[in-house]
């Protein structure tokens, strides 16, 4: 089936070719989709995005004017979708539910442990021969309340992983895990009380209307003074005004971000020649408790195969008109 996959990066094409074997007929695109490249698709039955790829009604009404019937979403996270205008016109979509929360809760660890160490800060120093320790104490993981702001597949591993380091943990969702609360003494709290007594706040949430800025001013105001606040989830789920007035009165002492509000056109993108024209991002990047990665946290190479497996999967299962465990409904 010729399947358009727009966003293909460099990073990620071995792995598609692989899983692929040939089965398919991809059409390998770097570019991401948008109105003003969507014509490529023609011609293609089946077309593949990634997550800033813009899936709005618009567009799918012109994926399906072209032919396409089927979106194969090389993510977890649908937010960028309007799911509602692909059912209306017909146009399947299915994702790729769990990859690795492996890799994603293991980044955020990554974040918390470089920002509480300082190492960016240490590895600079060392490497200018400034071999001086003055401003990169850290904290004790241990015995630190950490709380995650969702405990599906990503924040479960995670309440582990910060289990093994000896921290209490409060939890807030829709949804209460019991071999969580049994095993790992996890308890679940509303999410004032866990932004009120978390030294750590960590989101696992997904983007919805409900959960847009779920971290706002009132939250922050009641944060513990030097709150460390990790973000690998969606940057709309932080009102990033916010959390920079946050920073600037030290309310929130440290930030890991590895998705921003505004990460479209500017994340996987090298920008290295041109003029940064994000003033909210360039203020973020000035703090020297900021930690920001551009959407990496999935990227390990057991993710990689798992993506790019599931996503063949599931072209192969629209191909043959089978049902798909990975379809979305809405
Ligand atoms: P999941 O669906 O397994 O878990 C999400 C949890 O959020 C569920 O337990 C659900 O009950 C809870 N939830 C939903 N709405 C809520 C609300 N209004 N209030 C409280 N709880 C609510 O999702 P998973 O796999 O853990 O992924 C979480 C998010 O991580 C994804 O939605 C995606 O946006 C992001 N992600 C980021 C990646 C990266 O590379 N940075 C890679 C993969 C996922």
């Amino acid at each position: 089936m010729k399947t358009a996959i727009f966003s293909t990066h460099r990073f990620e094409k071995d792995y598609l070719l692989q899983a692929n074997l040939q089965k398919h007929e991809l059409k390998l695109l770097e570019v991401q989709l948008n109105k003003t490249t969507m014509a490529l698709a023609q011609g293609c039955k089946a077309v593949s995005i990634f997550v800033n790829d813009d899936a709005s009604a618009e567009v799918l009404h012109e994926l399906k004017n072209q032919g396409v019937e089927f979106l194969a979403l090389r993510s977890a996270g649908y937010n960028h979708v309007d799911l509602a205008e692909a059912k209306k016109i017909n146009i399947r979509v299915a994702r790729v539910p769990d990859y690795s929360p492996y890799a994603v809760a293991e980044h955020a660890v990554a974040l918390m442990l470089a920002l509480n160490r300082k190492l960016i800060r240490a590895h600079n120093r060392v490497r200018e021969l400034n071999f001086t320790l003055d401003g990169l104490v850290g904290f004790d993981m241990h015995g630190k309340t950490t709380g995650l702001i969702g405990t599906g597949k990503i924040g479960s591993v995670l309440a582990k992983i910060m289990n093994g380091f000896g921290c209490k943990i409060i939890a807030t969702d829709l949804v209460e895990n019991k071999e969580l609360i049994d095993k790992y003494n996890v308890e679940y709290v509303d999410c004032e009380t866990l932004c009120a007594a978390s030294e750590i706040i960590s989101l696992h949430l997904p983007l919805t209307p409900k959960t847009k800025h779920i971290i706002n001013k009132k939250c922050i105001d009641k944060m513990k003074q030097g709150a460390m606040l990790i973000n690998t989830s969606r940057g709309a789920l932080i009102n990033t005004r916010d959390v920079i007035d946050g920073l600037k009165s030290g309310r929130i002492g440290y930030l890991g971000i590895d998705v921003y509000e505004e990460e479209g056109g500017l994340f996987f993108e090298d920008h290295s020649e041109d003029i940064l024209q994000d003033d909210v991002i360039a203020r973020l990047m000035s703090f020297n408790n900021v930690l920001i990665t551009s959407h990496q946290a999935f990227l390990t190479s057991t993710a990689l195969e798992n993506i790019a497996r599931t996503t063949i999967h599931n072209l192969g299962c629209f191909e043959k008109n089978i049902p798909c465990e990975n379809e979305l409904s809405i």
